[in-house]
């Protein structure tokens, strides 16, 4: 990172950087996608990426790599998230959602192209430092996290659950899916990066990463029903007006508080054998705070 360049504006650049050219045919896609990719999100996942990579000593030019990629899917996540076939939500990042700044069918098109570029980052990691075989196991935990197992299996759980109230462990499950597989992966991959990674800060690693996984979703929850319409980026109070299933609907917010205080807990708790150099991890998890 340049001197003055601070971690949240060296991620815009590098994604700015690998995203395709708005001026190349096409390019109206190639505008769509950059639309949904820049301008406004917090970049939790990179910034992951980069307090992993720097609790093992990764270069920083290696960890932009899986920054971006995990950063793509997320951004994928959300242009599908939000039409009208999903949550039909007009609005993203306080402007209109994707679908409504373009139209749907490019909407549907950025999103599968941001998942292709995705992988095609992962498929240029320099193999120096990291060995072809930890390479094919990051972006085999990408796959993993994106397919039926994560995100996208979590969001049909998610669409099933409008008809039928879930139980709070379906609910769980879910939220694991949807949105935990994604933040773990984004933990767990600087972690099989790393060179000769002992298994147990690996699995001290794998349990904070699914204690956060849960606590994001959680909080998004709490936001929706009580974040004021500039905090959320769009109106708020949609999940219960949409008869959707979150820790919120089925638990009230007392109890959905309750289990997120416990699960940012339980993060801090496994990253207690770690020390000084696991600051900005823990900074992270404060910040999922209320
Ligand atoms: C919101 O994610 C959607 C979920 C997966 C819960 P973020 O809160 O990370 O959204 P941005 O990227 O900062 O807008
Ligand atoms: C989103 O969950 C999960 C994704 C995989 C995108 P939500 O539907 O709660 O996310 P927001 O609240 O629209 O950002
Ligand atoms: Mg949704
Ligand atoms: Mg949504
Ligand atoms: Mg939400």
């Amino acid at each position: 990172m340049s001197g003055a360049e601070t971690l949240y504006s060296h991620i815009e650049n590098v994604l700015e950087r690998l995203l395709p050219d708005p001026a190349t045919p096409p390019q109206t896609l190639h505008s769509a996608m950059r639309y949904a990719v820049m301008g406004g999100g917090k970049r939790y996942r990179p910034r992951l990426v980069h307090a992993v990579g720097q609790l093992f000593d990764l270069p920083e030019a290696l960890l932009d790599y899986p920054a971006s990629a995990v950063e793509m899917i997320h951004a994928y996540s959300l242009i599908h998230d939000d039409l009208p076939a999903m949550d039909d939500d007009d609005e993203r990042r306080g402007r209109p959602s994707c679908h409504r700044a373009y139209n749907e069918a490019t909407a549907i098109l950025a999103g599968d192209a941001l998942q292709s570029l995705a992988f095609e980052v992962m498929a240029s990691i320099p193999v120096d430092p990291c060995q072809p075989a930890a390479i094919l196991r990051a972006t085999r935990t990408l796959a993993e996290a994106s397919g039926t197992q994560g995100l996208a299996g979590g969001q049909q759980m998610d669409l099933e659950a409008v008809t039928r109230s879930p139980d709070i462990g379906e609910l769980t499950e879910m939220h694991l899916r949807k949105t935990g597989a994604l933040i773990r992966a984004s933990i767990l991959i600087p972690g099989l990066l790393a060179p000769g990674l002992e298994p147990q800060p690996l699995e001290q690693l794998t349990r904070f990463a699914e204690r956060l996984g849960l606590a994001f979703q959680i909080r998004d929850d709490i936001l929706d029903a009580t974040a004021d319409a500039g905090t959320l980026g769009r109106t708020p109070g949609g999940d219960a007006r949409h008869g959707r299933a979150t820790f919120v609907t089925i638990l009230g917010l007392g109890e959905a508080r309750n289990r997120l205080s416990r699960s940012l807990a339980q993060c801090h708790e496994a990253l207690s054998i770690f020390g000084p150099e696991a600051q900005p991890l823990r900074a992270l998890v404060d910040d999922r705070a209320e």
